[in-house]
């Protein structure tokens, strides 16, 4: 696979995550990895629950494994970030500084759950409140309905994340066109947490994956167009980050 690509959703940073990599080791190859599938930069967005700890102390962590991991011969630029669990009361938290990078885009994680009403106002408030644009992580594993993702289109600046690795799915191109009419970019992540049970899978998008796309064999040209579409918002959304905007509150 030829081309340069961003990585939204990672964790790749060593020891952050439950779930995460073990050690600089499995991030280094994680990073290679990625690297071959063609990937030059990456947003490393390690979990942040509002639970487990405050703003503070998840940032000291961060700050302690990015340094671990550029120290290591890391060959891949690093955007450090997180993947904010929301909840109610989101906006009354820090947020703002658990953006990407230096820029005011932030990785929201919705729960597994249903959809709940209280969910769109706890984003909005935060947003408004530090001038941000959200980011809602892995959309294609909640399940919403095409109403429900108007309610979140309905959001100023509102940017929808897809995994990667789901793209040689027919649920996440039928997604991907339902989401087309509500007008929401959409943009790529891996996910990846691991070199072994969710290895980045950066591999499977462009025209080997249209390609794959028998399910919209009628609509192929529009499938096509809606791959474009997310590969546009991923340079959209590059540019973004890589332009300080955040606000100060
Ligand atoms: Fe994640």
């Amino acid at each position: 696979m030829s081309g340069r690509y961003i990585d939204f959703h990672c964790h790749i940073l060593p020891g952050m995550d439950f779930d995460g990599t073990n050690d600089v080791c499995e991030s280094i190859a994680m990073c290679k990895l990625l690297r071959s599938q063609g990937v030059e930069a990456v947003c490393a967005t390690p979990h942040f629950y509002p639970w487990n700890e405050d703003v503070d102390a998840f940032l000291t962590r961060r700050g302690k494994a990015l340094a671990a991991l550029q120290a290591s011969g890391c060959p891949l630029e690093i955007f450090p970030g997180a993947e904010v669990q929301i909840f109610q009361s989101l906006s009354e938290c820090r947020a703002d500084r658990m953006c990407i990078g230096e820029s005011n885009v932030i990785l929201l994680e919705m729960p597994q759950a249903p959809f709940q009403s209280w969910m769109i106002p706890a984003i909005e408030n935060t947003v408004y409140k530090y001038s941000l644009i959200p980011v809602i992580a892995h959309i294609e594993r909640y399940g919403y309905t095409p109403e429900q993702l108007q309610k979140f289109a309905h959001i100023p600046k509102m940017i929808f994340q897809i995994t990667a690795s789901e793209l040689k799915y027919k649920y996440s191109l039928k997604l991907l066109h339902a989401i087309s009419a509500c007008g929401v970019p959409v943009v790529l992540g891996s996910d990846a947490h691991n070199m072994t049970s969710r290895a980045p899978q950066f591999d499977v998008i462009g025209e080997k994956m249209a390609a794959k796309a028998g399910y919209f064999h009628k609509s192929l040209q529009m499938t096509q167009a809606i791959i474009e579409n997310c590969l546009c918002a991923q340079h959209v959304l590059e540019n973004t980050i890589r332009i300080p905007k955040k606000t100060e509150v």
